[in-house]
């Protein structure tokens, strides 16, 4: 089993990086692109947010890094490396042990991911087993991990059956299967959306502080921006198959870059005040990333577009502090 324990000098190491990541499928010798270019960069250690309203590619951005892409969607081009590996070269056999050991994906609904048939104490056991531990050190360690995310009643979860638990336990049960073999990245695709809030919040608190102990480094994504604003490092906001900004979480919240970063600021209800006001929504729906003209993919909903807008689409730009965006405009410009 794989040491997760990251030193000072680690974490500044780029743990994962996705480098012109496109996604899509061939038909009759015509690419059909979903994700376009996407660069992305996660340090030992670091959080990261992908944000973005529900088709833009961030499901498939997370499922090409360990070749999971369903059907006929395949990785077009682009590289993907993993402490310095390169993904995209590795055989089927290689890639096998990287999931699972060193990267750990967590999905939306737990009742894919569990087996319906076998006890939770079964699952994780096979898992910490597939992965070299010991009978005995793969029983101690279960207890630990299903302790460690929680769950009231290590004892009894452990000889459930998943449909006895509910969705909430059932999403910890998952995670406990995540970290059990201390993996040195955990990719959790939208895996609190069926929740409430609370239990939202708590499962994402749950994660930070293992995450603290063990300088696993997360990407967790999500639609609601709201969600990350507390936990992550650093944001990257998708739209249409793109990042249209990429910044740190606090200077993304303080002064977004983006128009569309800045929409769904705007449509996030206020913080305080005891009373939330009702969400501003973002007027129109994204385009088919499959299906884009020129220019800017988000001019027909933007505030601020100008004729340069219909003709090229940008592609992000520096804007200090660590801020990138694909826009023509400067904040200054339409910001308020
Ligand atoms: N298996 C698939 N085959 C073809 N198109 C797909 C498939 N899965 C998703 N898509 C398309 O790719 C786009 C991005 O999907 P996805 O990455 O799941 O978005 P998100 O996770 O941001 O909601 C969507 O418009 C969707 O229609
Ligand atoms: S490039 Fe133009 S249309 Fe696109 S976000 Fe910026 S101002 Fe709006
Ligand atoms: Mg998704």
């Amino acid at each position: 089993m794989t040491g997760a324990v990251a030193g000072p000098r680690a974490k500044s190491e780029a743990l994962l990086e996705l480098r012109s990541v496109r996604v899509g499928f061939r038909e009759r010798r015509h690419e059909h692109e979903i994700v376009r270019g996407v660069n992305l960069l996660v340090r030992a250690g670091e959080k990261l947010g992908i944000v973005g309203e529900s088709g833009s590619g961030k499901t498939l951005t997370v499922l090409s890094v360990l070749r999971l892409l369903p059907g006929r969607l395949q990785l077009l081009s682009g590289r993907v490396s993993f402490a310095g590996q390169d993904l995209t070269e590795l055989r089927e056999r290689q890639l096998r042990q990287v999931r699972g050991s060193q990267v750990a994906m967590v999905y939306q609904d737990p009742m894919t991911s569990l087996n319906p048939l076998l006890r939770v104490r079964s699952q994780v056991v096979e898992t910490l087993r597939a992965h070299g531990a010991g009978r005995d050190e793969a029983h101690d360690r279960c207890r630990e991990v299903l302790y460690q995310v929680g769950l009231p009643d290590p004892e009894r979860v452990e000889r459930s059956f998943p449909h006895e638990l509910s969705g909430g336990m059932q999403q910890r049960v998952m995670i406990a299967i995540a970290l059990s073999v201390s993996p040195r990245l955990l990719i959790a695709d939208e895996p609190t959306t069926a929740l409430d809030v609370t239990v939202q919040q708590q499962i994402l608190e749950l994660v930070e502080g293992l995450q603290e102990h063990t300088g696993m480094a997360v990407v967790w994504v999500t639609h609601d921006l709201g969600v990350v604003a507390r936990t992550v490092d650093q944001v990257a906001v998708m739209y249409a198959g793109r990042v249209v900004e990429l910044a740190p979480t606090r200077r993304l919240f303080a002064r977004p870059s983006h128009p569309y970063t800045a929409a769904l600021l705007g449509a996030l209800p206020s913080a305080g005040a005891g009373h939330r006001r009702p969400l501003t929504q973002i007027g129109g729906t994204p385009p088919d990333p499959a299906r884009l003209g020129s220019g800017c993919p988000f001019r027909a909903r933007c505030r601020h577009a100008v004729a340069r807008c219909e003709e090229e689409e940008p592609t992000l730009i520096g804007r200090g502090e660590g801020s990138f965006a694909a826009c023509w405009r400067a904040p200054e410009e339409w910001a308020s």
